[in-house]
């Protein structure tokens, strides 16, 4: 069976590539589904990537996960220091999170360096742009299979 990944991006994540580009590198969010996909399709995973400004959007698809994913890479970009939902909704997924971010957040200010996702994730990947997710990606992969042996 293939295991079947999901890719969550929260707001503002739509305008990479104009956003900040310091910050968060040149690459549009296109640009970094497509460097998902092919890095999916490389380790044989299925993969479904999804962005939204909508906070209860991301919750509903959180929900949907659980029983239908075998694992959640995701970047919840603001939300990750505000929010207690997500958290609980990951929890709630019983699924293996990874949680990435393209910038260093603990090189930035200090509100940033609060996660209300770290403390329920298997790992956090941060400040290695794009590479954080085909990491993430590659990392599952690795565990699913440790695990189903
Ligand atoms: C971000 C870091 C967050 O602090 C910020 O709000 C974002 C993006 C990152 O990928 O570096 O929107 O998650």
């Amino acid at each position: 069976m293939t295991p079947r990944i999901l890719v969550l991006n929260g707001p503002n994540l739509n305008l990479l590539g104009c956003r900040e580009p310091t910050q968060y590198g040149q690459q549009s969010l296109a640009d970094l589904a497509s460097l998902c996909a092919a890095s999916a399709r490389d380790l044989g995973l299925e993969l479904e990537f999804r962005q939204t400004n909508h906070e209860g959007e991301l919750l509903d698809w959180i929900h949907a996960a659980r029983g239908h994913c075998h694992g959640i890479v995701i970047n919840p970009a603001a939300w990750t220091h505000t929010s207690v939902a997500i958290r609980d909704a990951l929890v709630a997924a019983e699924l293996p999170v990874i949680e990435v971010h393209l910038s260093n957040v603990h090189k930035r200010e200090p509100f940033r360096h609060l996660s209300f996702v770290s403390g329920i994730a298997v790992g956090v990947i941060c400040g290695l742009g794009s590479q954080g997710y085909v990491m993430a990606l590659s990392y599952l992969r690795q565990a699913l299979k440790e695990q189903a042996a």
